[in-house]
């Protein structure tokens, strides 16, 4: 099984300044072209968060129309600059996505269970779950016996040493910990929101942030009130799982790069 994760496309509209900053909408485009012809065509594609910048019903339908030629299915989330009101009226078809309540759901079918968090916490940049979807999450933990799984989640409960960005991240991050640490069946825990890739071991599993298929944070460590963007290369995160092997995550560059020399395969 192979699971394509994007992140923190925020789409907007061709009359938002952001467009010409970041051309957020043709950066999207030239991933899911990527998604299409990769010769590691993935299964199905996780975008976890930060979908569109201001959560207009505009922005998710031109989202929609970004997507529609991607192959595979497509499992959407909710980020802190999304509305999930405005999100599932324009994906109404994407029958995972709860009628009401936080945009919280599994997927049973496969050789892991895939958990999907709703970390928006509407009008703040920082995330929460509650004590809801805590204890939702603890009870589907508590009946996966059969298999391990995987948590995804657009805000990271770990720090990561880019101080402004850590300022906003999980509020219950504790609580969250609490639970993942009374599950030893959590094979990851897959975040978006930082705009960089980082791993770190977290309550007995490993967690880890997907950079974003647009603009990155620049990589500023320690004491600093200082938050810039750059544009460092779009990027995703392919998990590739297998039975004897378990779950292991490649960064995959949205721009092909050439081969500058090639073998055949074969230990000699
Ligand atoms: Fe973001
Ligand atoms: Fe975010």
């Amino acid at each position: 099984m192979l699971i394509a994760q994007i992140t923190d496309m925020h789409v907007v509209l061709p009359d938002d300044p952001m467009a010409e900053l970041y051309q957020t909408a043709d950066r999207l485009a030239e991933a899911v072209r990527h998604l299409n012809i990769t010769v590691n065509k993935p299964d199905m594609v996780f975008m976890t968060g930060d979908l569109v910048n201001c959560g207009k019903v505009k922005e998710y339908e031109l989202l929609r129309e970004l997507i529609s030629p991607l192959g595979m299915p497509v499992y959407l989330m909710a980020g802190n600059h999304d509305d999930c009101d405005n999100l599932r009226s324009v994906f109404p078809d994407h029958d995972y996505l709860p009628a009401t309540g936080p945009l919280c759901y599994a997927i049973n079918d496969g050789p892991l269970k895939l958990i999907a968090l709703d970390t928006n916490l509407p009008g703040k940049s920082q995330g929460q779950l509650g004590d809801a979807q805590l204890a939702w999450l603890d009870a589907e933990l508590q009946a996966c016996t059969d298999r391990n799984a995987l948590i995804f989640m657009h805000h990271p409960p770990f720090r990561t040493g880019l101080v402004t960005m850590d300022d906003m991240n999980l509020i219950d991050a504790d609580a969250f910990g609490e639970v993942v640490s009374r599950h030893s069946n959590i094979e990851r825990i897959l975040c978006g929101h930082l705009h960089r890739a980082t791993q770190t071991l977290y309550k007995g599993t490993l967690a880890q942030t997907c950079p974003s298929t647009s603009h990155q944070i620049n990589l500023l460590l320690g004491e600093t009130n200082e938050l810039e963007t750059v544009k460092e290369p779009p990027e995703l995160l392919l998990h590739y799982w297998t039975e004897e092997d378990g779950l292991v995550t490649h960064n995959d560059y949205v721009k092909n790069y050439p081969a500058v020399w090639k073998m055949k395969s074969g230990v000699q």
